[in-house]
């Protein structure tokens, strides 16, 4: 009983009920960012017509146009609301468009292997997931290593993720000043990784700690990545990474 409810106000720390009242109530803060990934995914061409899914929750921050472009959805998440609350938000465009949409409640980390396998002529979406791997895995190393092996086991595949990279508290940001950063090859590289984080932190006029969500090498390198930033909260950012790879599937 105490685990269902936990489920449900918090998804094991990553979505929940928390997740949906702060989103709902952030609609109008997150537009600027919502617009960032609509621009990022209007230009991503995805391969197939069956999209899978990753982390939908309520798709809060997805335009429904970009999913009305598929014909079979198949969408994951740990949320017990996500299928509801996702089917509330974009349900009756997608049906008006007749996609057919199946939801899961399911790990998509630990049971990825499996689904790619179950759907092998599928393009992939991770949407704003694999930032929260560091909050349900608590073993620093590991979630890196995890993380930085997903490109090999979507090796071949038509895949593409947004996701954090770094959050924390900053002063007063002038939102006019900020854009999107085009990242290109060579820009992002291993050994830049401090330099460069810190030039992200100090361009929102950040203070106190930020975390790294340990995401840097989700891509890579030869991957271009857009940077996005998010006012989570006032006060808070996010530097999102957006990034789509394209290969051919042998
Ligand atoms: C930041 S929210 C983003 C949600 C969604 N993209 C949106 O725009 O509303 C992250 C979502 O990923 C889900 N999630 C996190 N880790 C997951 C995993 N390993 N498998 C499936 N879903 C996961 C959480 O439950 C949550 O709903």
């Amino acid at each position: 009983m105490r685990k269902i409810f936990k489920d449900l106000v918090d998804a094991g720390g990553t979505g929940g009920l928390n997740w949906h009242v702060h989103a709902f109530q952030s609609r109008k803060r997150w537009q600027p960012t919502v617009a960032h990934i609509e621009y990022f995914l209007a230009r991503c061409q995805p391969r197939h017509t069956h999209l899978l899914l990753m982390g939908c929750s309520a798709g809060w921050m997805m335009p429904t146009p970009w999913l009305t472009q598929f014909t079979q959805i198949d969408a994951y998440d740990i949320d017990p609301l996500a299928q509801r609350l996702f089917n509330w938000r974009h349900g009756a465009a997608l049906r008006q468009s007749q996609m057919q949409i199946t939801h899961h409640r399911l790990d998509a980390m630990t049971h990825l292997p499996d689904i790619l396998a179950q759907h092998p002529h599928a393009s992939i979406w991770f949407d704003n997931m694999l930032g929260q791997h560091r909050y349900r895995i608590r073993d620093e190393f590991q979630v890196e290593k995890e993380l930085c092996a997903l490109k090999i086991t979507l090796q071949g595949r038509d895949w593409g993720s947004v996701h954090d990279v770094l959050s924390g508290p900053t002063q007063v940001v002038n939102t006019k000043t900020l854009r999107t950063q085009d990242v290109r090859q060579g820009v992002y590289p291993k050994d830049m990784d401090a330099a460069y984080n810190q030039s992200l932190v100090h361009s929102l006029h950040a203070q106190g700690i930020w975390f790294d969500h340990l995401t840097s090498h989700v891509f890579s390198n030869d991957v271009p990545t857009t940077l996005i930033p998010w006012e989570f909260k006032p006060h808070y950012w996010h530097w999102l990474q957006a990034g789509w790879q394209s290969s051919f599937e042998g």
